[in-house]
């Protein structure tokens, strides 16, 4: 062999020789393909790949995954090749794994199946594992269920789904929805009340939308995007479909079905962070850092106008929020200037450059910066939740009237509002990991507990 043959050669050795990273290369990898139906919340053919320890664990009667140093001894390598003339078992349902991926898992099999993971990042957690508090969560997001007054209240890693009481006054915990997202940054029930949307992720790891069945309290579907996580997840009115924001510019949805992505349009300039379906179903429309109030056709998954004028000036600071008025094709928006507005979400004449045609109503403004607003089921009122140098504050308004009707004070920043089914009550939290019971007709606090369950329990009860 001539030297520079031996080169070549001993160049490639230590090429291959590169040591894989499960957790930088492997575990990205099974979170992005495999994850989804492989979680401890859903387990299919009881393997689950969320970790190394869970892939030790193995497969159905602990049947091993991965043999160290044998891939072709590996069942997690088997059951991503064809099988003679047959296409590969895994992802079931989805496109085959193109061959450096097939590639990199076999040649981390060969190196060994070392585990790298650092130990902060390995903590995983599931119904047996729960997530422990040693103080409350930051409340992002908050929903009533149709009917009745379960309510469900983000946390980490998990939706904590609270009864609250029948005179506000404090809540049992009915039960623990816990996933792999670490942070929650967007609850919805469904319009029948049956299954609930959670939009998040794990910041700069994945995004998730995850669909849970309320009654059975299951896991129902898990779509996971690499990248970062989602925002402003939303029902349309018949159920078949939710929409969420990228983690980017992107807004998107799902068909509820077949779990199939519906949509896509990237055309933000900036951050998306809110959705909300028209009457019909047959248009969406999103709010972002971009301080644009955004149509898009479902069908073509087409941009169709600015809703909000895109003068300059007109806006000041990002959207945060937006929400569809029961009944109506009217759109409410709050975001950095702390002013709840209104919008036709049809034009029906031609744009003038400059114009805000679609303007229906500003409502007088919050002191600090709006992180969420919510009609009431019948549309007559909503409700604000904001935020100033980390003070909160909560506001009803009528429809009709520019002042709020009343105004209550909070202690801490306020992200999450939101309306019992029947109007009567709203629930309000954020910073301070309390849930805040108020009600609706006078603005009166009835209660405040705890977000999620923390020893030793406090602050249970009325205020
Ligand atoms: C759409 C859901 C889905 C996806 C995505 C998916 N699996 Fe599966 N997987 C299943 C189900 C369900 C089973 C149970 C057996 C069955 O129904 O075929 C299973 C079984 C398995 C088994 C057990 C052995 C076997 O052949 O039955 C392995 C190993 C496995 N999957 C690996 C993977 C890997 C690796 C990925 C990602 C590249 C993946 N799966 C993606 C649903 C899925």
């Amino acid at each position: 062999m001539s030297g520079l043959l031996l080169i070549a050669a001993a160049w490639l050795a230590t090429d291959d020789a590169q040591p894989i990273s499960y957790h930088r290369q492997v575990q990205p990898l099974l979170t992005a393909r495999c994850a989804g139906c492989h979680q401890p919340a859903k387990a299919g053919g009881k393997v689950v790949l969320v970790s190394h320890a869970t892939l030790s664990a193995g497969g159905k009667d602990g049947e091993p995954l991965v043999v160290a140093g044998k891939p072709e001894e590996s069942a997690l390598l088997a059951a991503l090749l064809p099988r003679g003339d047959k296409p590969p078992k895994m992802p079931k349902k989805g496109e085959a794994l193109p061959e450096t991926e097939i590639a990199l898992l076999r040649e981390w099999i060969v190196q060994g199946a070392v585990d790298d993971t650092p130990a902060a990042a390995a903590a995983q957690f599931s119904a047996d594992h729960p997530p422990l508090y040693a103080q409350l969560p930051v409340v992002t997001s908050l929903d009533f269920a149709p009917s009745g007054d379960l309510l469900a209240v983000s946390g980490y890693h998990e939706v904590l789904l609270w009864q609250i009481d029948p005179a506000g006054t404090g809540a049992t915990l009915a039960a623990r929805l816990i996933g792999m997202s670490e942070r929650i940054q967007s609850l919805a029930f469904s319009p029948d009340g049956t299954r609930l949307l959670v939009v998040g992720g794990s910041p700069g790891r994945f995004g998730e939308v995850q669909l849970w069945d309320v009654a059975k309290r299951a896991l129902e579907r898990s779509l996971l995007l690499g990248g970062d996580t989602l925002y402003g997840g939303a029902w349309s009115p018949d159920g078949s479909r939710v929409a969420f924001c990228g983690g980017d510019v992107s807004v998107r949805a799902l068909d509820t079905t077949s779990g199939e992505l519906v949509f896509f349009n990237a055309a933000s300039e900036d951050l998306a962070l809110d959705t909300a379906f028209s009457k019909d179903g047959a248009h969406l429309v999103s709010v972002g850092r971009d301080r644009a109030l955004k149509l898009f056709e479902m069908a073509t998954q087409q941009f169709v106008d600015n809703i909000t004028s895109i003068t300059p000036g007109a806006l000041k600071g990002g959207l945060q929020a937006v929400d569809r008025q029961p009944g109506e094709d009217v759109l409410l928006i709050g975001g950095a200037d702390g002013q709840p507005k209104t919008y036709k979400m049809f034009r029906t004449q031609k744009r003038e450059i400059g114009d805000d045609y679609n303007h229906v109503k500003s409502y007088a403004p919050l002191a600090g910066r709006i992180f969420s607003c919510e009609y009431s089921p019948d549309g007559a009122r909503f409700v604000a939740g904001a935020s100033q140098h980390g003070k909160g504050e909560v506001r009803l308004y009528a429809v009709a009237d520019e002042a709020p009707k009343w105004s209550l004070p909070i202690a801490g920043a306020i992200y999450a509002a939101t309306f019992r089914g029947d109007g009567s009550r709203v629930a309000a939290a954020g910073f301070d990991g309390h849930v805040y019971v108020i009600d609706a007709a006078s603005g009166a606090l009835t209660g405040r507990f705890a977000a999620a369950p923390i020893e030793p329990p406090v602050h249970e009860g009325t205020p």
